[in-house]
């Protein structure tokens, strides 16, 4: 049997990083080793986004990609699409590209060893049952960072809000067991990482027996009192108080929250399914921020949903500008076959979602800009992560409030997974710029 040398290219959200953790896990458990360069590599996994169009047409202009470089190179690799994109066309994805032998959904990666195996002997074949079980609780990730973690604590997702594909591609929402979190958090704090990302489609509905969302974040908090503590994501419609008060609560829980408010139109957020008002959505930040006074907030904007009027778009705005999100994510609507909004005429033509969404995203720039130039002169504890890809001397770090900082470490005085304060004394509106303080 051939040896099998995976390479594995991931798109789309965090959980798809951690998952690419979670494969790369089963893959070597198996006998395969993981390639560090395409080149290297006789298997090489996708593992894939279908949030909007773009994402997918990015996949298969890759594919056509990689299958050229593998004839130039003169090398037999085969090919495999997993994750989000998988799940959605399954079978149809053997047809819309010869170069694709294998099909694997997010909830099917246990069977993927069997599979790549006997793609590697010429066969096609394709796993997408969706599982109202499967956490990969007892799958221990293999992680590249060796200071910062994604962990999982749930999959799939209840929702339905009308525009998305997610509950399609990753099924039913399933809370991982409590025990299985707390052995893995434990692994980190012993092996030294020093911040863990708690990952799921509505983290707020984590639920097992009687470990609530709350309860799970304030035991992690006991537990690694040394580590940072994130969390993504947040629906505005479950965040309870008793959440607010975990995080203000405790100084290791990162000051940050990720809420997608989408709208701010009412009666867009209804044809949303979002369920929640304009008026719940500032209430909650404005509770939020009178109990963590520091915290930082971002959000996801969608432009030109069907239906959509003038009005409605000025709602938008005008919230963002009530609420001053610290950053934000922010897209034009895509209708994605098979959701509730894709019957819906998609009656906005593409130049006004253009217009509409470049109004968002110049709104939001200025606040952003505005925001962060009043961190200058401040002094922040960063976490480092990394030399930035402009210039090996800057090196990048991140505040417990998410924002990114560069600082100068041409000595290589510090290392990645290092606590620093750092000076503020430059600001951008995505970037902030500090320097050490000397001691
Ligand atoms: N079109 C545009 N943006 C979308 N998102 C989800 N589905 C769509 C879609 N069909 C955005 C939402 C979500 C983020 C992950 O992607 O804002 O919060
Ligand atoms: Fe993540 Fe959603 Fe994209 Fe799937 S479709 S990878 S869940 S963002």
């Amino acid at each position: 049997m051939a040896l099998i040398s995976v390479f594995i290219e991931t798109y789309g959200c965090q959980m798809n990083l951690n998952d690419t953790e979670i494969v790369k896990s089963i893959m070597t458990a198996s006998g395969a080793s993981v390639a560090s360069e395409l080149a290297m590599a006789n298997v090489i996994l996708l593992n894939t986004c279908s949030v909007r169009y773009n994402a997918e047409e990015r996949i298969l202009n890759r594919i056509d990609f990689l299958h050229h470089f593998l004839k130039k190179q003169k090398r037999n690799a085969v090919i495999g699409i997993i994750g989000c994109m998988a799940e959605r066309l399954k079978g149809k994805l053997f047809e819309l590209s010869d170069f694709v032998s294998i099909v694997v959904g997010p909830d099917e990666y246990r069977k993927l060893p069997e599979i790549t195996s006997n793609a590697l002997k010429g066969s096609k074949d394709i796993a997408v049952e969706l599982s109202k079980t499967e956490t990969y609780s007892d799958i221990l990730p293999l992680r590249k960072s060796g200071f910062s973690a994604w962990l999982s604590i749930m999959r799939g997702c209840n929702n339905f809000c009308s525009y998305c594909i997610v509950p399609y591609t990753r099924g039913r929402e399933r809370s991982r067991d409590t025990t299985s979190i707390l052995k893995e958090i434990d692994y980190l704090v012993a092996n030294n990482f020093k911040e863990v990302t708690l990952l799921g489609q509505n983290v707020n509905s984590y639920s097992f027996n009687d470990t609530t969302f709350p309860k799970l974040l304030e035991t992690i908090a006991i537990r690694a009192p040394k580590m940072r503590i994130r969390f993504i994501t947040s629906h505005p419609r479950d965040m309870s108080d008793e959440l607010i008060e975990t995080i203000a609560k405790y100084d290791n829980v990162c000051n940050y929250v990720h809420l997608a408010l989408q709208s701010g139109s009412d009666r867009i957020l209804k044809e949303m399914n979002r369920r929640y008002t304009a008026e719940h959505f500032l209430d909650l930040v404005t509770k939020l921020r009178e109990a963590v006074p520091n915290c930082a907030i971002s959000t996801d904007i969608i432009a030109g949903y069907p239906t959509e009027t003038e009005e409605d778009h000025k709602d938008t705005l005008h919230l963002m500008q009530k609420i001053r999100f610290d950053s934000a994510f922010m897209f034009k609507y895509s209708p994605r076959e098979g959701t509730k909004a894709a019957k819906i005429n998609d009656n906005i033509p593409e130049e006004e979602k253009i217009r509409r969404l470049n109004e968002v995203i110049n709104l939001q720039n200025n606040i952003s800009r505005e925001k962060n130039a009043l961190e200058v002169g401040k002094i922040v504890e960063i976490l480092v992560e990394n030399p930035s890809r402009k210039n090996t001397d800057d090196w990048v770090g991140r505040t417990d409030t998410n924002k990114v900082v560069i600082f100068n470490n041409k000595n290589k005085k510090y290392q990645e997974g290092d606590f620093l304060n750092l000076k503020i004394n430059k600001s951008t509106s995505a970037t902030l710029f500090g320097e050490t303080i000397e001691e």
